[in-house]
């Protein structure tokens, strides 16, 4: 990679002395901190060889704990400066510390929008978001500047559909009301009764997937073994290998009317936000339970909470919602029939260090000017 190198100090053989010079073309590469450089020097016509030390790209992380794997990886390659807490950076730290960086290892909890690009400037070459879920990112000004982007698709599909099953089960057998009773003495009350805590089972019903994608095509492949009757999929495109396993494309309408469970796998975009609104709820059928683990923007949250306390369907089990984190004394966390979990899909150790260290190839890749691992645009 040919660099300009700015105040570059070299041997020069004549004068056997350290000559500052402000415009020599070099090549460099991120593994070598210390080049052997020439240059002409037009003024002497003679040839110089020196050697500088060369400045690490910049990297900002948006977090303290990440797993060390990534760490290490970056700082062997990088200069780190890494947000040392816990929680997610505050916009005005992340616009200060943005200035001069050349990458940008980020979460889904930093919105990286054109205020945070034109605060980044010039500099700024590679953004890796360690996710998959890519709505917090303007894409469209970040493909203007022409910066990079990695993502992590795949690594935490296992993990994220296995979640989906989990809440679809926890949800439709009402375990944490049922956990609750356990605490709050409803069991010591009624002890067996035949038709306390009853739930609704999977067996013979009709899922419908909303985003048969990588997720998607994971929630129906571990619900295979549960004896579904059907399952309907709505999307943009068919999937014809999903279809050989069983799937049928519907209309959204149809998977609405005619779905037992809904599992929500689908990114957020455009055309996906809000799609689960009053019209949608009216559609579905009273015994209907919905489980959304893609964004809670998918879901219009005031259209749920009035579905849910009406009758409108009978439960809700969500793993991401507006906002995130929800306060406590959310109006979604009185509701009995809905099942709340803290965006943990992905959140299972080797996944998590899997999209950590996706994440740093990216990165790395991006600025070595490599192919990257899992490059999004
Ligand atoms: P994929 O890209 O493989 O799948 C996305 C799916 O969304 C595709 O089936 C796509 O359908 C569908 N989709 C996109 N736009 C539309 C639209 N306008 N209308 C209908 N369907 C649409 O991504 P993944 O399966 O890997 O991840 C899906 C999402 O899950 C992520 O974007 C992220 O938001 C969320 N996620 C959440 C996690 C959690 O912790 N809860 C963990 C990981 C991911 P088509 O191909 O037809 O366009
Ligand atoms: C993603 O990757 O988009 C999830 O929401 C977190 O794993």
């Amino acid at each position: 990679m040919l660099k300009l190198a700015r105040s570059l100090s070299f041997w020069s053989k004549n004068t056997a002395s350290w000559v500052k010079t402000q415009r020599s073309e070099v090549q460099h590469s991120l593994c070598s901190e210390v080049l052997i450089l020439q240059a002409w020097r037009s003024d002497k016509r003679h040839f110089c060889v020196g050697a500088a030390a060369m400045s690490r790209p910049k990297v900002l992380i948006t977090r303290a704990d990440i797993p060390q794997k990534a760490l290490d990886m970056l700082n062997e390659k990088c200069e780190v400066d890494m947000w040392p807490e816990s929680f997610p950076i505050p916009r005005e730290q992340m616009l200060k510390k943005i200035q001069g960086k050349d990458a940008i290892f980020c979460l889904l909890t930093e919105k990286i929008d054109t205020e945070v690009l034109n605060a980044a400037g010039s500099s700024l070459k590679v953004i890796g978001t360690m996710s998959v879920g890519y709505d917090h990112l303007s894409l469209e000004e970040i493909k203007k500047r022409g910066i990079k982007v990695g993502y992590t698709p795949g690594v935490l599909t296992d993990a994220t559909a296995e979640l989906t099953v989990a809440l679809l089960l926890a949800t439709s057998r009402r375990l944490f009301e049922a956990h609750g009773e356990l605490l709050n003495g409803g069991w010591g009350k009624c002890a067996w009764s035949p038709l306390w805590m009853t739930g609704w089972g999977l067996a013979g019903s009709t899922v419908g997937i909303l985003g048969l994608g990588r997720i998607g095509q994971g929630v129906m492949q571990r619900l295979q073994g549960f004896g579904i009757k059907r399952f309907l999929y709505s999307g943009r495109s068919r999937r014809p290998e999903e279809e050989e396993k069983g799937a049928e494309f519907v209309p959204f309408d149809t998977l609405l009317k005619e779905s037992d469970f809904i599992a929500v796998t689908c990114a957020l975009n455009d055309q996906t936000r809000d799609i689960f609104n009053e019209e949608a709820f009216s559609k579905m059928k009273k015994s209907a339970i919905i489980v959304n683990t893609s964004r809670g923007g998918v879901i219009k949250q005031d259209a749920l909470i009035t579905a849910l306390k009406t009758g409108q369907i009978r439960a809700a089990g969500l793993d991401v919602m507006t906002p995130e984190p929800l306060p406590p004394d959310h109006e979604l966390t009185k509701l009995p029939n809905c099942t709340l979990i803290p965006h943990i899909g992905s959140a299972e150790t080797t996944t998590r260090e899997g999209m950590a260290t996706l994440t740093a190839s990216n990165i790395i890749a991006g600025l070595e000017d490599q192919p990257m691992p899992a490059r999004l645009c």
